[in-house]
């Protein structure tokens, strides 16, 4: 640990360290000159958003050391809203790594919205980093490629549409993805964050809608879609316009290629509102003891750790507890 003293602060306090706080990530994360954090992750990095930002000061020079974005969202399933923070923008400044910033600031953020949410959510590459706070890869996402030729269509973005236009999305939104899966709400202020995101491009169909790119992220991917007749209606109405990433395991014919990943890490909180929330999800009690989650089956105690639940929720876990995982979609505009 570092013997050097950093204060700890949100962005909202310091709206004077938001370029800072967005330079820091771009430099983390290697953004390429033509492209940037704030439109891209516009939803996070918006200045109205910057009560969600948190972040280390040095203060010798007033300078942002460290930065992790959160963003709690009210996920719908079954009829039911389940409070989820998702968390991302995570970064320390090279000069600063290797100290215990990221987890100072990390273990902060955590301790701070727990209570607020069943879940938390990230997405990285570094499973074993985010393992240490019980971050586990979860929850089924299904990416489809056809083979048949790309076809014609128009590109837009989300902000040059009239509100009218807006709301069929919103509709097809609500439609097809929050009640078929555990999926994030939006209101009309969300939409209106979504269309910040300037850098992903919108293609409209005779029966759906489908984000590509956002900017650095996600390039050549469909990310973000709603059709009343699924992939099959996207892929025959787009052709092979990129790889198209959805919820739902769907029949499809030969020329598309299917493969399996995975949506991102979860961490499913111990509080008692999470419990309430993650029942819900597993469709049984669940019960926290001895650092345990705990279901009762056939009068026989069932324990889990962390990523033996998400298992059971998500996949297909190794008690069987849910026959099918939970359908989970996080549109690629959501997640941060
Ligand atoms: C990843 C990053 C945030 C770590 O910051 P840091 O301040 O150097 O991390 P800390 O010093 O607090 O390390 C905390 C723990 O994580 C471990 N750790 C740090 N970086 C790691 C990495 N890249 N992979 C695996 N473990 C890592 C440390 O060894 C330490 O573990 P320990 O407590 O068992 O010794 C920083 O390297 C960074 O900004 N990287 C570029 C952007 C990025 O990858 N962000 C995170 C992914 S979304």
């Amino acid at each position: 640990m570092s013997t050097k003293s950093y204060e700890y602060a949100r962005l909202d306090a310091f709206p004077e360290l938001a370029d800072q706080a967005n330079s820091l990530i771009e430099a983390a994360f290697a953004y390429q000159k033509n492209f940037k954090f704030s439109v891209d992750f516009a939803p996070l990095a918006g200045a109205q958003h910057n009560q969600q930002r948190h972040i280390l000061i040095d203060p010798t020079n007033s300078t942002v050391v460290a930065h992790v974005g959160t963003r709690l969202k009210s996920f719908v399933w079954q009829g039911e809203t389940i409070p989820v923070v998702m968390l991302g923008g995570i970064a320390v400044a090279e000069s600063e790594r290797g100290q215990g910033l990221f987890q100072l600031l990390f273990e902060r953020v955590l301790s701070t919205l727990h209570s607020q949410c069943a879940l938390f959510i990230l997405w990285s590459d570094k499973h074993e980093l985010y393992r240490k706070w019980h971050f586990h890869l979860a929850g089924k996402q299904w990416c489809y490629r056809t083979t048949t030729a790309e076809k014609a269509h128009s590109v837009e973005r989300l902000i040059d549409l009239a509100p009218a236009e807006r709301e069929k999305l919103a509709v097809l939104y609500r439609q097809q993805v929050n009640q078929h899966f555990f999926s994030p709400l939006r209101d009309e202020s969300d939409w209106n964050d979504l269309a910040e995101i300037t850098s992903a491009e919108l293609i409209r169909m005779k029966a759906g809608y489908v984000f590509r790119g956002k900017g650095m992220d996600l390039q050549g991917v469909l990310h973000d879609f709603a059709h009343v007749n699924g992939v099959n209606g996207v892929t025959e109405e787009l052709g092979n316009a990129g790889v198209l990433w959805a919820a739902k395991n769907e029949m499809v014919p030969d020329e598309v290629l299917q493969d399996l990943q995975q949506v991102g890490l979860w961490r499913p909180n111990t509080h008692p509102m999470a419990l309430r929330k993650l029942s819900l999800l597993l469709g049984m009690e669940i019960n926290y003891r001895d650092d345990r989650f705990v279901v009762e089956r056939q009068g026989v105690s069932i324990k889990m750790d962390a990523e033996e639940l998400m298992d059971e929720i998500f996949n297909y876990g190794k008690h069987g507890l849910r026959s099918d995982g939970v359908p989970v979609y996080v549109g690629g505009l959501d997640s941060i």
